[in-house]
């Protein structure tokens, strides 16, 4: 479980609000399933081995709810560390956890090292693949006789959320349900506006501090002025503590994307109190950026080293960061590379900025230049289309019992669902939330939007549960 680091204070006031002692850590079991490498194929035969994590301290057998988290993508206990809230209501359901990691991260690689080697070993890196796994995992799991009446409800954050909704709409008669949570299902083609994306992340920064959003829109030119001269490439790579120094003008477009990946991560993981999901990071981490960007009206050396300043928060909150790497923006486990694979394959997700209506550079979404980088990096072209045809777009009102949770802060709630489809295709939006804060563990600094959230979605799976054992009862 992620650590809570509290003052003495806080901790006994959340000890009280628990109502219980300190807990003690989680266990759980690490097991291996061989899955086949292709379940769409008979051609290729071979199997892998898929990691999967269980829990079973609190499953009340026979027949007690199963929590499975649809592995997203990165190394499975990064996403059991950071997904306290299955660990925090499993005692009240009686629930088995099981925790699936995804194929092609972590130790699940269907060609062992090989696999990113080549893109005929990545052919088999794809979502249909991935919630075949979770389906005939699940089947396993249900196999025995206590667990063959189990309900299975499908938890998930981020791609984690959008495979949990899949699951449930592809796969009906494996789970109950599913707990959707900061899942971008409309992050394509054109079913929601490019920009919004940014909006967002700059909504996060308005608010949180006087000048601060005005600072970041103002840096882009100031930056573009610094790489016009080696001086200032040269000054560039010394202020910002550039692991590499930048070398040309060629460099420039990467140094920027990197700065908005960093603002765009913060506004992921803008969370109420200290945490360690893609860096260590203070409380309000933009809060405590935007201390450092007051004033946007200075001279441009001022400017940026104000936002060297406001990014070392990201970067080194710890301290014992020797010098910032303009090729990382995260030292999670969250895997870029195979993300980078979906994206240019399955994953496709049209985003733009205008510098108006967002503090970003204008950047069109501009869909063959992506493809042909797409091809440049792995030999292959990306399919925008597919994932609709594939899951329906916004056409999926026959699908039901999926709760679709989303911050306002968050950058990605805007391709998320944000209005209830029907009764049982729930929305849940979050104030004061950032990215999938509500899978986290209940913490003392909680806003009160996110305790309902959690609760709402106990009372839901409470229904699922319930209507499942019915059904299995024959009432
Ligand atoms: C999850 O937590 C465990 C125990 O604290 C730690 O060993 C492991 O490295 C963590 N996983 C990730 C990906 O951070
Ligand atoms: C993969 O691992 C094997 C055995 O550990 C090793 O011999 C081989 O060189 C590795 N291949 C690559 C591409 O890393
Ligand atoms: C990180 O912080 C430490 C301690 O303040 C400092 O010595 C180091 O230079 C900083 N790293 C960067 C990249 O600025
Ligand atoms: C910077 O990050 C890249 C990608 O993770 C890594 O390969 C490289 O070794 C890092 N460089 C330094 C100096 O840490
Ligand atoms: C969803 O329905 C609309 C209206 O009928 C249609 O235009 C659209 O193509 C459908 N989308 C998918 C992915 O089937």
């Amino acid at each position: 479980m992620a650590s809570l680091r509290l003052s003495g204070w806080s901790c006994l006031l959340l000890a009280c609000m628990l109502g219980s002692v300190v807990r003690s850590a989680p266990t759980y079991e690490t097991l291996y399933f061989d899955q086949k490498i292709d379940h769409f194929g008979f051609y290729e035969d071979s199997t892998f081995r898929q990691r999967y994590l269980v829990s079973d301290t609190h499953w009340r057998k026979p027949g007690g709810p199963i929590l499975f988290y649809t592995g997203n993508e990165g190394d499975i206990t990064l996403f059991s560390n950071n997904t306290g809230f299955m660990w925090d209501v499993a005692e009240e359901l009686g629930a088995m956890l099981v925790f699936a990691e995804h194929r092609y991260y972590g130790e699940s690689m269907p060609y062992g090292n090989l696999s990113y080697t080549d893109p005929k070993y990545l052919n088999y890196l794809t979502s249909e693949q991935a919630l075949a796994d979770f389906a005939v995992l699940i089947r396993f799991l249900k196999g025995s006789v206590e667990s063959k009446d189990s309900p299975v409800i499908a938890i998930g954050g981020s791609y984690g959320g959008m495979l949990a909704a899949w699951l449930r709409i592809k796969y009906p008669h494996a789970v109950v349900g599913a707990i959707a949570a900061s899942a971008p299902i409309w992050q394509f083609e054109d079913l929601v506006p490019c920009n919004l994306y940014y909006q967002t992340v700059t909504n996060d920064f308005e608010k949180s501090g006087t000048g601060c959003a005005e600072s970041i829109t103002k840096s882009w030119a100031a930056i573009n002025r610094m790489f016009k001269t080696d001086e200032g490439i040269g000054w560039l790579s010394r202020e910002f503590h550039l692991c590499s120094p930048l070398k040309c003008q060629d460099d420039a477009a990467a140094f920027k994307n990197w700065l908005s990946e960093t603002w765009v991560n913060l506004a992921m993981v803008d969370y109420p109190y200290p945490a360690n999901f893609l860096e260590p990071l203070p409380a309000w981490p933009i809060k405590e950026v935007c201390k450092h960007l007051r004033n946007p009206n200075l001279d441009d050396k001022k400017l940026l080293q104000n936002i060297f300043q406001a990014i070392n928060v990201y970067y080194n909150y710890t301290g014992i960061t020797p010098c910032l790497n303009t090729s990382q923006t995260a030292v999670g486990s969250l895997d870029d590379l195979g993300w980078s694979y979906q994206a240019c394959t399955e994953m496709v997700m049209p985003f733009c900025s205008d510098g108006v209506t967002d503090m970003f550079e204008p950047q069109a979404w501009n869909f063959e230049a992506f493809s042909d980088d797409c091809y440049k990096q792995w030999g292959i072209r990306p399919r925008p289309e597919w994932i609709t045809s594939m899951y329906g777009g916004k056409n999926i009102t026959t699908a039901s019992n999926i709760i679709f949770s989303n911050g306002d802060l968050d950058p990605w709630s805007a391709g998320g669902v944000k209005q209830s489809l029907s009764d049982s295709l729930i929305a849940i939006i979050i104030t004061d939330g950032a990215h999938h804060l509500d899978l986290r563990s209940n913490n003392a600094n909680d806003p009160k939007s996110v305790i309902e959230a959690r609760a709402m979605e106990v009372a839901y799976m409470k229904k699922w549960i319930k209507e499942h054992s019915q059904q299995v009862n024959g009432i």
